[in-house]
């Protein structure tokens, strides 16, 4: 076990590049399993859930090779042979919920699958009720048997069909579209997720011969193939962590080119960074943040894309908590996300919760404590207050921060803070 130990006071200044999305990644390197052949995916970031990923495929017969080019990312060489296995055990799957991305594509190009159900997990409850109604919807029937979820296609081969999601759920669509592209006939998704991750994913699968219709709108349309190809594709850049440093940057009063990052997929967020007193320069290729005033406070409503990401609340509540004035956080997505802002109470924030609201008020500093990240946004939010507080944070269980940022503190030592990576004995 590892932990970070941050020394606050530092205004960051500099650039910093921005890796292959996490939440794209792991579906991209799932979706591999719809076609024989090899795949290059390119721009995955080095984090462990990809290595989980890789060895996930490799069970199921896959050769997968990780040319990892720096400490930020590199490229998987995925070869899927004609036939593939069906099972995904419980000792993978439990390391990482992006798991159960692999149902649909096994459940379309085998026919049937044995996936283990993940739990709940420190972010909350995480259903998968419209994952198995949407399937079900193609032609599959699905049970929870011993701890697995197995699925069969009730005629050996999924059918188009209509599904409406009750909640645009960014996992249901997924598997649901990964299904559909190999199904018999046309399938619709309403009330689909619009994530730029969904777009991505899209993006690749209609490279592989899949026809896709309506890719980051409600509804996606879907011609199901009888076969589909292996590509080269490159991981959209990873808006989470863009907005992680567009943050890190308006809190610490810095100055921060981000990179290889797209500031379209982070509209409200710049918007509330502006609103804040940044100024906010941005072009296809990345954004400026410069701050030079104590931020202000702003209000955030967490809501599906294009909505203000949930993976970016812990963030912003960092920020609000040194902010002048009070913010009303409330959290739409994640009920238990909220867990982090005790922590955020350690360092001395003004913070009181009520349901999926909070409500913080600014305080003049933070004081540096040891705290415990419970999530990856969490450890990411309690890194950026480290980084204002007095004196030293001490930030454990950074396995989670691991998880969805490639080298985090290489990045944010090259922006001129105080952060380093010790073990907790
Ligand atoms: N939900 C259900 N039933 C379902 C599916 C979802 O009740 O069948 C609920 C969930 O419990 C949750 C809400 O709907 O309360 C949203 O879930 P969604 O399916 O949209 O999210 P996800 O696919 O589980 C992905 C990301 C999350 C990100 C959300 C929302 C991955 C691996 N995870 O989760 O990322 O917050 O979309 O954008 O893609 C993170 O990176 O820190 C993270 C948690």
């Amino acid at each position: 076990m590892e932990r970070f130990r941050v020394v606050g006071g530092t205004r960051l200044v500099g650039r910093v590049r921005v890796p292959g999305a996490k939440n794209s990644a792991l579906k991209l390197m799932a979706a591999t399993l719809l076609a024989e052949g090899e795949f290059r995916i390119g721009n995955l970031p080095r984090i462990l859930d990809v290595e989980i990923m890789a060895e996930l495929l490799r069970r199921l017969g896959c050769q997968v090779s990780l040319e990892w080019e720096d400490v930020q990312g590199g490229t998987a060489v995925i070869s899927v042979p004609g036939e593939i296995g069906y099972e995904a055990d419980y000792d993978l799957v439990r390391r990482f919920r992006a798991s159960i991305a692999v149902l649909g594509p096994l459940l379309a190009r085998c026919g049937q699958v044995r996936v283990a159900r993940p739990g709940g997990d420190a972010i909350g409850s995480r259903g998968l009720d419209m994952h198995i109604d949407g399937l079900t919807r193609l032609g599959a029937r699905i049970a929870t048997e011993h701890g697995f979820l197995v699925a069969e296609a009730l005629s050996g081969r999924l059918v188009g069909a209509s599904v409406e999601l009750d909640f645009p759920s960014v996992g249901a669509t997924e598997n649901i579209l990964m299904a559909a592209v190999l199904a018999k006939g046309d399938t619709v998704i309403d009330n689909a997720a619009r994530e730029p991750e969904i777009v991505d994913l899209c993006e690749m699968l209609q490279a592989m011969g899949a026809k896709i219709g309506g890719a980051g709108s409600s509804t996606i349309e879907v011609q199901g193939a009888d076969r589909l190809y292996p590509v080269a594709y490159d991981t959209v850049p990873d808006r989470i962590v863009a907005g992680t440093f567009g943050v890190a940057a308006a809190m610490t009063m810095g100055d921060v080119r981000v990179d290889h990052a797209r500031p379209e997929h982070l509209r409200i967020a710049l918007d509330k960074l502006s609103a804040a007193g940044a100024e906010i320069s941005a072009d296809p290729a990345g954004f400026r943040v410069v701050m030079a005033r104590r931020p202000r406070s702003v209000d955030v409503v967490t809501l599906p894309y294009p909505g203000f990401a949930t993976d970016l609340q812990p963030q912003f509540a960092a920020m609000n908590a040194v902010a002048e004035g009070t913010a009303m956080i409330t959290e739409n997505i994640f009920e238990a996300r909220f867990v982090f802002l005790q922590e955020l109470a350690r360092l001395g924030a003004d913070v009181r919760t009520d349901g999926h609201h909070a409500v913080l008020r600014g305080v003049d500093r933070l004081s540096g404590a040891p705290v415990v990240s419970s999530d990856v946004r969490a450890g990411a939010g309690l890194v950026l207050a480290g980084l204002v507080a007095d004196g030293e944070t001490v930030v454990s269980g950074i396995h989670h921060i691991d998880r969805g940022y490639a080298g985090f503190a290489e990045q944010l030592t090259a922006l001129g803070a105080t952060i380093t990576r010790e073990d907790e004995s």
